[in-house]
């Protein structure tokens, strides 16, 4: 440092002073937010932005713009001619030197640790529920929303989009840097689309909570109609849903989770972006090695279109793709209100009305807000004068909060968007395969039979076979979605 003794330091120059006042400006900044950040109980997902990527980001961009002045400075004065060493000199014996040599280690192991426990903090924000679903805020609303009212509201998304280990966790961050870009560009599909393309096999997922050898015997579910006439009857299924066969060594191999069995392969060919046409499926027993494949009758796939088309696995998405992202039909909602009590069903055509206000599409929220409120007392200030306001304004605050809950007009999201595979009510589901229609070379049939998987439970009676309310003849000849959508009969 021979030479800087005489002549003025090498970072006395507009750009390194220019990089120093940005970087002190940024620390300070930085300790101001990492304080706010820890003692705020409610955290805002901006502050926790700032803190533990924007200001860091901009300090070490102040220390970038120091050195490079440092660089440039350099250059300036060798073309000068000034004579300079190629590296600088430290001669510890001198005080000055000493006292910049101790400080600058220090200094550098400070930041080392702050850095390092910066980015730590960093780490955990960016994988937090709260930078996920609200940092982008209207990006990811609707499924933000559904997910904080779905069973897995205490499971962290990354629990079901990233998982463990190194790999996903990097190509989760890169291309959530590019959805990240795309939020703040306005680049972003509406509605986001599924299935998600590159979402983590189930195995490593799903798999690490429910452990798929679990499964076995049935389950008993409820299901809650209500009609859409005037005194909006209710009809209540009550079927034992056979879930079993999750495992051979459980004794019983029969069952839904059968397709999840260990031993069992089931691939398929989905012709649409949905995966709702299913024209060819193979079934792999891993343990007889025998192989059957079913193709859909009347399909056009030649068998080297088949081979060539990209196939998929089955796993536990296929079926359960609307674990916690559960947009409801207004059918549905109204349904779960009304036996709530939150809309009263002595209102005369109760379902009907308020699925009609729930179903119509709106060009915003604030716009469906309004709507409610004033159409569906309407109908009734005009049809059942004396109909009680009470019940009345119960029920508009209700459909304006199932409303606020299912469906975003913003995003363009709602009960349509996604079809559920669970079942086959309201989309095709698993009769996507099970339509009796697919059809293996020695005339095996993937079942369309209502027993396969679950008997209706009426009164004390098992087994007994679903009564439609309407005769529709025989059951297995059509599929519920044509007529039931979800948005009203
Ligand atoms: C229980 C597991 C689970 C959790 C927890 C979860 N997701 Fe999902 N997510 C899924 C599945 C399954 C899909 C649909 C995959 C498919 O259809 O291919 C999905 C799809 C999505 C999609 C695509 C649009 C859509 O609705 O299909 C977005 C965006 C998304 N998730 C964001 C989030 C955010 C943000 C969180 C946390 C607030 C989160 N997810 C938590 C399982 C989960
Ligand atoms: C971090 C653990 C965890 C992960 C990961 C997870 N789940 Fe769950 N899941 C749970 C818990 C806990 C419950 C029970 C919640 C309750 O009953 O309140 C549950 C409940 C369920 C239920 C029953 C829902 C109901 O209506 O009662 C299904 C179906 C399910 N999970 C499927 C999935 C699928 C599919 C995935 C992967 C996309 C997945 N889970 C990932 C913990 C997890
Ligand atoms: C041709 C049209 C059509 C088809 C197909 C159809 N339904 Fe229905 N379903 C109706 C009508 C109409 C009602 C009576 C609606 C009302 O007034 O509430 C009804 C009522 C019901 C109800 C009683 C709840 C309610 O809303 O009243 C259930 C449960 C039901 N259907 C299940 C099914 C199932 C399961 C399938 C498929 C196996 C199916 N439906 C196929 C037309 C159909
Ligand atoms: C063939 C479709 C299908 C596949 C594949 C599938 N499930 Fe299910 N699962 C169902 C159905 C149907 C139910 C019945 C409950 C319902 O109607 O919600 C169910 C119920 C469940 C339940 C709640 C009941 C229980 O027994 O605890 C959990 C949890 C669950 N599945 C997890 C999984 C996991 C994890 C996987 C992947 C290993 C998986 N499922 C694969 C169709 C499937
Ligand atoms: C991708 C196609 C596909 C879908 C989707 C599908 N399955 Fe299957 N499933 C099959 C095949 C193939 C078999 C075997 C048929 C056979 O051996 O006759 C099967 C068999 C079954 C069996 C009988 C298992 C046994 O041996 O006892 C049950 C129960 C079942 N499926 C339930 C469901 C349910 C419930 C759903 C919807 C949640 C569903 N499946 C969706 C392809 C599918
Ligand atoms: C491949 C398996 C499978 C077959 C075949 C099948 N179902 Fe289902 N069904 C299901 C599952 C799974 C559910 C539960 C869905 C859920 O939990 O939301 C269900 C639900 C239902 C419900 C309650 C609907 C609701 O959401 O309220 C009725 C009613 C019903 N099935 C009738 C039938 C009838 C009638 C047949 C015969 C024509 C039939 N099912 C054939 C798997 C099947």
């Amino acid at each position: 440092m021979a030479e800087q003794a005489k002549s003025p330091g090498l970072a006395r120059n507009l750009i390194s002073q220019a990089g120093l006042v940005i970087a002190i400006v940024a620390l300070a900044n930085l300790a101001f937010l990492i304080v706010l950040d820890a003692t705020q109980t409610r955290a805002n997902p901006y502050l926790g932005i700032l803190a533990w990527i924007v200001a860091p980001a901009i300090l070490i961009f102040g220390l970038a713009v120091y050195f490079l002045g440092m660089l440039i400075e350099r250059r300036r004065r060798r073309k000068r001619g000034a004579e300079l060493a190629a590296f600088p000199v430290i001669d510890l014996n001198r005080r000055r030197t000493r006292i910049v040599a101790i400080s600058s280690i220090v200094g550098i192991i400070l930041f080392a640790i702050i850095s390092a426990a910066g980015s730590y903090q960093a780490y955990h924000y960016t994988d937090s529920d709260a930078f996920c679903g609200t940092a982008c805020h209207q990006v990811m609303h609707p499924e933000y929303t559904a997910y904080k009212l779905s069973p897995h509201a205490r499971v962290g998304c990354v629990g079901c989009h990233i998982g463990s280990g190194a790999t996903w966790f990097v190509k989760s961050k890169l291309s959530g840097s590019y959805q990240v870009y795309a939020a703040l560009a306005n680049k972003y599909p509406r509605p986001i689309p599924s299935p998600v393309k590159n979402l983590r096999p189930a195995q490593d997922t799903c798999e690490q909570c429910h452990w798929p050898e679990k499964f076995f015997g049935a389950q008993l579910k409820v299901f809650n109609h209500y009609a859409y006439d005037e005194t909006s009857t209710p009809h209540e299924v009550r079927m034992l849903i056979k879930t079993g066969g999750g495992s051979p060594s459980g004794g019983l191999t029969a069952g839904i989770h059968w397709h999840m069995n260990i031993a069992n392969e089931i691939t398929y060919v989905a012709t649409d972006e949905h995966r709702q046409q299913i024209p060819w499926v193979r079934m792999t027993d891993r343990r007889s090695g025998k192989v059957t494949e079913f193709l859909a009758e009347g399909s056009k796939l030649t068998p080297a279109q088949i081979a060539a088309a990209p196939k998929r696995r089955m796993d536990c998405v296929d079926c359960h793709n609307r674990p916690t992202h559960i947009y409801l039909s207004p059918d549905r909602a109204v349904d779960r209100a009304l036996l709530a009590g939150t809309i009263d069903r002595a209102l005369p055509y109760a379902k009907q009305q308020a699925v009609a206000v729930l179903a119509k599409d709106y060009g915003s929220t604030p716009e469906a807000m309004r709507a409610i409120a004033t159409d569906f007392p309407s109908y009734y200030r005009k049809n059942y004068p004396s109909a009680p306001k009470a019940s009345v304004d119960g029920a508009v605050a209700t459909l304006q909060k199932i409303f606020t809950s299912t469906r975003f007009p913003e995003m363009r999201v709602d009960w349509r968007t996604h079809p559920d595979n669970v079942g086959h009510f309201m989309s095709l589901g698993c009769f996507r395969c099970h339509d009796d229609q697919h059809v293996s070379a020695g005339g095996k049939r993937i079942s369309k039979e209502c027993t396969v998987c679950h008997t209706v439970l009426a009164g004390t009676q098992a087994n007994a076979q679903f009564e439609h309310p309407v005769d529709l003849g025989d059951l297995r000849a059509v599929n519920c979605a044509d007529c039931h959508t979800g948005g009203g009969m």
